[in-house]
């Protein structure tokens, strides 16, 4: 499969490991996140073709010459992956508006703007499929997690409502909803974990562990397949799909 796929947050994580699987089916690969030297270090370990563009998602100009840049190096954009993102974690008395909007801008706002930049493109071309990486804080609530799961929950129904627009246009729209997977963002919950309860961070680990029935974190290797799982399928849209150990029975 040679088409052109974009991959934001691709420099760390589950977009580093989703950007490794789509070039190793062979698919062209636009890199994208803030930090170059990261986003060099995942384009090292694909083995196709990379291009790589820092960006931060955030900024709306910046997602524009992002895809901009990218049709211009190789043409238009056919798999959308928007993996950048960031957890957040307090009490609601104590998150005030500044941590509140940060999360939605980068968990919802950036996607919703991400999608709406390469849509007209797949829709002229009558093939696209667009991948969010979601969260089972997209499926319920949890203590300590108000600004997380609003935008969480949020970018859930945005897929929905893209992959209902977007129904026999050839465009598929889904999201991935990992449990704790064994990224940077975990280690941060883990030392978060460690400093507010006074546990080692080997005991933070356990704790997280032992909250998914399988017992273990999810790699990030095991959700970059169920990200292939939907982009490889036109049968498969409006989805979430759960990566989580049973932590989710949906
Ligand atoms: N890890 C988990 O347990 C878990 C569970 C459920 C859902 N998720 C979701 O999975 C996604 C990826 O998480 P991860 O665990 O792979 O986290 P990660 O290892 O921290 O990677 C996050 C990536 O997003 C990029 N990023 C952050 N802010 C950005 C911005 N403003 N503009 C562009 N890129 C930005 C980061 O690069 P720069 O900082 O260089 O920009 C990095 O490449 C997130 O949406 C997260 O909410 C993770």
């Amino acid at each position: 499969m040679d088409r052109i796929a974009l991959v934001t947050g691709a420099g760390s994580g589950i977009g580093r490991s989703t950007a490794i699987r789509l070039s190793q089916a062979g698919l062209r690969v636009v890199l994208a996140s803030r930090g170059a030297e990261d986003l060099a270090a995942t384009a090292a370990a694909c083995p196709g073709p990379t291009l790589a563009i820092p960006a931060d998602v955030t900024d709306p100009s910046a997602v524009d010459r992002l895809f901009s840049q990218a049709e211009h190096d190789w043409g238009a954009v056919e798999v959308l992956i928007a993996s950048a993102g960031a957890g957040y974690s307090a009490r609601i008395e104590r998150t005030n508006d500044a941590d509140w909007y940060r999360m939605l801008e980068l968990n919802l706002t950036a996607p919703f703007r991400c999608l709406r930049r390469a849509v007209p493109a797949m829709r002229a071309l009558g093939y696209g499929r667009i991948v969010v990486i979601a969260s089972t804080a997209s499926r319920v609530g949890e203590p300590y997690l108000a600004a997380y799961a609003a935008s969480k929950h949020g970018v859930l129904g945005l897929v929905r409502a893209a992959a209902a627009e977007l129904a026999g246009t050839g465009v598929t729209v889904n999201a991935v909803c990992p449990g704790f997977v064994d990224t940077p963002m975990t280690a941060a919950t883990i030392r978060n974990i460690a400093e507010k309860t006074s546990r080692t961070t080997d005991q933070a680990r356990s704790a997280l562990e032992a909250r998914q029935p399988i017992g273990r974190l999810i790699t990030p290797e095991e959700v970059a397949d169920a990200v292939w799982f939907c982009v490889a399928s036109e049968a498969i849209t409006g989805q979430a799909v759960n990566v989580d150990g049973g932590t989710v029975q949906s």
